[in-house]
């Protein structure tokens, strides 16, 4: 906690009602100011092991394009309704420009199988298209639909991240994070043995 605190400044806001992911950004508006910005969703815990780290890598893309940037990763169709989905327009290697995303659409109305996961570098033009979007899916202010309008003035592009993904809002995609960077880190040696010693046996 100490080396965190020393790495940085942390500040906190507070969401005083629960209008979702959007509304959450948008309380970050005076502490972000007129500067690219990075979200970072920690319900998706995002590994690269031995590599560039994800946000990392969406920095970069921001630095080479000039346009905002969000993890994305193809998700089996009958996964869709999970995320949001994005309008791929041209696919270049691992970058995909976007015009259009969908909030969590059925099935049969998604323009692809591009998921959005829980990173995005994000111009602060989105702080104005937060404040004029209307509660969307779920009935919550949902940064998907800001980000929908913010592909109509300035590019936006998917990048098709090097890495793996967990789920820690579910229960099994918890145990697999914790799992998987336990196996990373200065105790992997005992958590390989606990790992192996369970008794699996129905
Ligand atoms: C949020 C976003 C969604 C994104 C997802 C990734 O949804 O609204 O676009 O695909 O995170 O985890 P939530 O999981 O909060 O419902």
């Amino acid at each position: 906690m100490r080396r965190i605190s020393e790495i940085g400044t942390i500040a906190f806001v507070h969401q005083k009602e629960q209008l979702g992911l959007g509304h959450a950004v948008l309380m970050a508006k005076e502490l972000v100011g007129d500067e690219p910005f990075a979200v970072l969703l920690s319900d998706d815990v995002m590994v690269n092991p031995g590599g560039v780290p994800v946000t990392e890598q969406l920095i970069e893309q921001y630095a080479a394009h000039r346009g905002s940037v969000i993890a994305v990763q193809r998700v089996p169709r009958e996964a869709v309704g999970r995320y949001g989905i994005v309008a791929p327009v041209r696919e270049e290697g691992r970058l995909v420009e976007i015009n259009d995303l969908v909030e969590k659409p059925a099935v049969g109305e998604a323009p692809s199988d591009l998921a959005v996961l829980g990173r995005y570098i994000l111009s602060p033009r989105i702080f104005d298209k937060l404040e004029m979007t209307p509660r969307g899916a779920g009935g919550e202010i949902q940064l998907t639909d800001a980000i929908r309008s913010l592909t109509r003035e300035q590019p936006v592009f998917g990048y098709r991240f090097a890495g793996i993904r967990h789920d820690a809002g579910t229960r099994l995609g918890w145990l697999q994070a914790n799992v998987a960077m336990s196996l990373e880190s200065d105790q992997a040696d005992e958590v390989r043995a606990y790992l192996r010693g369970l008794d699996l046996r129905d």
